[in-house]
């Protein structure tokens, strides 16, 4: 087997940490925070694959935007009265959407990419965001500079897990599937990737199953930091 040469990251739940949103969510929303949040997460990824599968892709809109949509949908699900009354709840909306806006790093992050670039390993993002998006959250997040690679499947217009996305990785690095290992706390993001043909960290922070679908990812762990088993 090849060595692996790179380590692309999924951003959102893996090297960005969302928790601070759902936090804001349950001071806005009290007693239903928690459902928000799980919602707008659901109904954000639901709308990628939407858009992806249906219709030659016609309504691809940028993952900024979608995030949006869901969030509006997670509102009035929970809020029935918002359904009618939008302009109510914008503000809410608007705050909800600036702290997704400005992630902070989960703690370990920058330990793990100075130790990958010690090694000579090429480091990068592999995200639905697109590119506007990601940069502000790597700065935010106090990354840059550790990354050698932001990589948006925005430029193919489709979301993960179409194998398109997932080849965006090996253009812009440069390397094939093999010698990339591709590092998501997404369950089915790890999936994606392997079925892709990436090999595959697992970042399993919320103590959840794998997938049902009989592939495993390569590795599963609860920190980032195992991606430098990979290396030893
Ligand atoms: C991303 C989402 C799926 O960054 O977390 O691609």
């Amino acid at each position: 087997m090849e060595k692996p040469r790179a380590v692309l990251f999924d951003a959102y739940g893996t090297l960005f940490d969302v928790y601070s949103v759902g936090l804001l969510a349950q001071q806005l929303f009290p007693g239903r925070g928690e459902k928000l949040a799980t919602v707008w997460r659901d109904k954000q990824i639901e709308y990628t694959r939407l858009v992806t599968t249906s219709d030659h892709g016609a309504h691809y809109r940028p993952f900024w935007e979608l995030t949006q949509a869901a969030l509006a949908y997670a509102i009035k699900l929970i809020e029935p009265a918002a359904r009618s009354d939008w302009a109510a709840y914008e503000g809410k909306a608007a705050q909800l959407m600036n702290q997704y806006r400005h992630l902070s790093a989960f703690p370990e992050n920058r330990e793990v990419l100075q130790a990958l670039k010690d090694r000579g390993i090429v480091t990068g993002i592999l995200s639905n965001g697109e590119p506007e998006m990601l940069g502000i959250a790597v700065r935010s997040a106090g990354l840059d500079g550790l990354l050698d690679h932001v990589i948006s499947v925005d430029g193919v217009r489709k979301f993960k897990t179409h194998p398109d996305a997932y080849a965006q990785g090996e253009k812009v690095t440069g390397l094939t599937r093999q010698q990339i290992v591709f590092v998501s706390s997404n369950a089915w993001d790890a999936l994606g990737a392997t079925w892709f043909g990436y090999r595959t960290l697992w970042v399993n922070r919320q103590n959840q199953p794998f997938e049902e679908l009989g592939t495993p990812p390569t590795r599963t762990a609860t920190s980032l930091r195992e991606v430098l088993s990979f290396f030893a």
